[in-house]
């Protein structure tokens, strides 16, 4: 299974991409996690992509989309993968396709969780992440436990200023990506209030038709 997740900074893809995971055993694949793991190394691309992480703004398409086609085409990814994050602009969900086209596949579904922005700022003040595991927490909807929560982290565009950047960028340039894909009849928007578990059974009833 070919799977997108789309949805603004905190509506809780990565959450649901590593329960996916934990499930099917589908490769997670965030492109945020891989920016912010090249930033931490100081690459090249790490130093460049800094310059617009650091503001909330998107990374310019030709840098991810390289290191997106490049993470897909490892043999892990060849039977299916879900991408967190990515595509986040037209010419991004326009590369995918080409790509995918060229290998003799395709995207097979488009998850996009609607989620107001005053839960979003409210979830993303209460993040940490584990940076042993990468696993996502939040201090009171999804407790850590108490043996891992002293060596926890909150991210640094996790603050007020930031996030309202991330959160303009996603309306303005992310969200018209949603009327691409519906109109490939390959969308469900689920509703991405309540706890982590009902917002799963959404993402599987959504994909049903698939199985
Ligand atoms: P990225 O890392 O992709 O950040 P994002 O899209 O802003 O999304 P987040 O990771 O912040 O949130 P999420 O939806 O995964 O939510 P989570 O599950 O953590 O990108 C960071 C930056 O990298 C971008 O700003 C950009 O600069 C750059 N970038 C990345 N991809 C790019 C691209 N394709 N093109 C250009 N630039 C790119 O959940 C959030 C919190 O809520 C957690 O604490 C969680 O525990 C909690 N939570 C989850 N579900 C629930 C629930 N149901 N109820 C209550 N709490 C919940």
């Amino acid at each position: 299974m070919r799977l997108l997740l789309i949805g603004p900074p905190g509506s809780g893809k990565g959450t649901q991409a590593d329960r996916i995971h934990d499930r099917l055993g589908t490769p997670h694949i965030s492109s945020g996690d891989m920016l912010r793991d090249a930033v931490a190394q100081g690459t090249p691309l790490g130093q460049e992509a800094d310059l617009y992480m650091s503001r909330g703004a998107l990374v310019p398409d030709n840098l991810v989309i390289d290191i997106i086609m490049e993470r897909i085409s490892q043999p892990d990814a060849r039977e299916g993968f879900l991408l967190d994050g990515f595509p986040r602009t037209v010419p991004q969900a326009k590369a995918l396709e080409e790509a995918l086209d060229m290998s003799g596949s395709k995207i097979d579904h488009v998850i996009a969780f609607d989620v107001p922005d005053e839960e979003i700022i409210v979830r993303s003040a209460g993040r940490r992440i584990d940076p042993v595991t990468n696993y996502i927490y939040h201090l009171e909807f999804n407790p850590p436990p108490p043996e891992i929560a002293p060596r926890l982290v909150q991210r640094s565009d996790d603050n007020a200023g930031t996030l309202q950047k991330r959160l303009r960028k996603y309306h303005e340039e992310t969200s018209p990506i949603l009327g691409y894909f519906a109109g490939k009849g390959i969308l469900s928007t689920i509703d991405g209030l309540g706890s982590v578990a009902q917002v799963e059974e959404r993402i599987y009833d959504a994909l049903k038709y698939l199985t």
